[in-house]
């Protein structure tokens, strides 16, 4: 990190170069402490599998990105935290105190956002196949910014505002084509993408915009993502450089319009393993606040808002998983099974997108390794493996044990495959723990099913619905 961009102000690094939350230590019996709470003694009070996660490692990279943007952008700029790497009612409230914009999805998204009571000046609605409904709770709740990814958003959200006689700002999501090495389902920005405009669709978007649609749509910018778990900032440079001069394409073909807002979407990569080495995020941040600082001065074109879309960056490092370990099966060399009380179900990752993790035994921490194993889960899969070849100490049924890194994209993909309940999730700081989300029971399982009136009678096997 370039220390020249915080004058003394950031105390650490952001955590996305991080294997552990930044509150993590050990206490004098050597078990792990996250947030002044100890893990194991956590696992035995609140049940596996947990979702934990550390309110100071949040509030660091919050402010890694609020303060970095702030010290090396001189235009104006917000950070949107991207809800789908993990959201409930708490980590909204908490990212509203950390100075965040909320970037959201969907209806859930957005609604679980207004419950909150989160300002919506400062959230922005992305999404492919965004509904008449999710529309009009998104208008009528006076979103800040709609990015618009079709011809369908804008009719829609045409026909929306003239019925309230409202005008909403908009932001067109454009496919930049540009390429980023990640997993394939992650990357977003290249041509044959699902997401977007496509640049050759962009002028009649913006014309229809300028005509049809002048008296409900204000045009404030471009918006682009390209993909998630990014390592590089060359790609988000060169995303700048094809913005900015689509910018100064603009301004030029349509009579001096000048776009407000950038939104460079997410997609900074953090630490999963020691494999991994992701720009910090404030070394990120300013590389690229600086190219568009000093793309759009060549260009002459007054500084845009600068909108980032982060996920991953903002919560990955703060999250962990508890579990208990149960069962195991030894076959004899080939590997070791070590079974674990959660899987698939909590997190999907590995089973998706080959994702590796990075875990320890809580109460062994320090104890010499002696076999190394891999940790499944317990979902009817062949596939719900969660980590392979796992360096242990010897490791027995009842061992509590922390996965790392697991803060986004983990709850918010968890399902009740095999009909399991999804784990709680813990808030910790200052030596508390603070359920952000309970744990579901195996009512709330059924809680949604409803029998038909002509299966209920037990004794006549053919009967036919009436
Ligand atoms: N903005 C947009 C428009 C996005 O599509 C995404 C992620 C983000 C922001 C946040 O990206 P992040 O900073 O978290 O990389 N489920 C996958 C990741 C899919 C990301 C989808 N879009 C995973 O578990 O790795």
């Amino acid at each position: 990190m370039s220390s020249a961009f915080f004058p003394g102000d950031l105390e650490q690094p952001a955590p996305n170069t991080s294997l552990k939350p930044i509150t993590y230590a050990l206490d004098d019996t050597n078990q792990p402490l996250v947030g002044g709470v100890n893990l194991v003694e956590l696992a035995r009070t609140h049940g596996t599998p947990l979702f934990v996660l550390d309110e100071a490692t949040i509030r660091a990279a919050a402010k890694a990105y609020t303060q970095t943007l702030a010290t090396a952008y001189p235009g104006a700029s917000l950070p949107l935290y991207a809800c789908k790497a993990n959201m409930n009612m708490g980590l909204v409230k908490l990212m509203e105190q950390c100075g965040m914009g909320l970037d959201v999805v969907s209806g859930g998204e957005l609604y679980t956002a207004i419950q909150a009571g989160f300002p919506m000046e400062r959230v922005l609605f992305n999404g492919n196949n965004k509904t008449a409904q999710e529309l009009e709770l998104a208008i009528h709740h006076e979103i800040g910014r709609i990015s618009a990814d079709n011809f369908q958003d804008l009719e829609f959200i045409h026909k929306i505002a003239a019925a309230k006689g409202k005008k909403v700002d908009v932001l067109l999501r454009i496919t930049p084509g540009i390429e980023c090495h990640t997993h394939d389902y992650i990357k977003t920005g290249h041509v044959d993408s699902k997401f977007g405009f496509d640049l050759s669709q962009l002028p009649v978007a913006i014309e229809r915009i300028l005509e049809e649609f002048r008296e409900t749509i204000t045009l404030k910018g471009l918006h682009a993502h390209i993909g998630s778990q990014i390592f590089e900032v060359k790609p988000y440079e060169d995303l700048i450089e094809v913005m900015m001069n689509i910018y100064y394409n603009i301004r030029e073909q349509y009579n001096g319009l000048v776009l407000e807002d950038i939104d460079v979407g997410g997609g900074l990569g953090i630490t999963y393993t020691g494999q991994d080495d992701p720009p910090a995020v404030p070394e990120a941040v300013a590389r690229i606040a600086e190219k568009l600082a000093t793309y759009a001065k060549r260009l002459n074109y007054p500084l845009p808002r600068l909108l980032m879309e982060p996920g991953r960056s903002m919560i990955a490092t703060a999250g962990m998983t508890l579990y208990s370990v149960g069962s195991m099966k030894d076959v004899p060399g080939v590997r070791k099974y070590v079974a674990v009380d959660g899987g698939m179900g909590d997190n999907i990752r590995p089973a998706l997108y080959q994702a590796q993790y990075s875990a320890l035994v809580a109460n062994k921490v320090g104890a010499p390794v002696e076999e190394t194993v891999s940790i499944v889960g317990k979902y009817c899969e062949s596939g719900d493996i969660l980590i392979k070849g796992l360096p242990v100490p010897r490791i027995e049924n009842g061992d509590v044990l922390v996965v790392f890194g697991t803060g986004a994209y983990n709850y918010s993909m968890a399902s009740n495959y095999n009909r399991f309940p999804r784990p709680a999730v813990v808030l910790v700081s200052g030596g508390k723990a603070h359920v952000l989300v309970q744990r579901e029971t195996y009512d709330t399982i059924i809680q949604q099913d409803l029998i038909p009136a002509h299966l209920r009678r037990v004794n006549e096997t053919s009967a036919t619905p009436a």
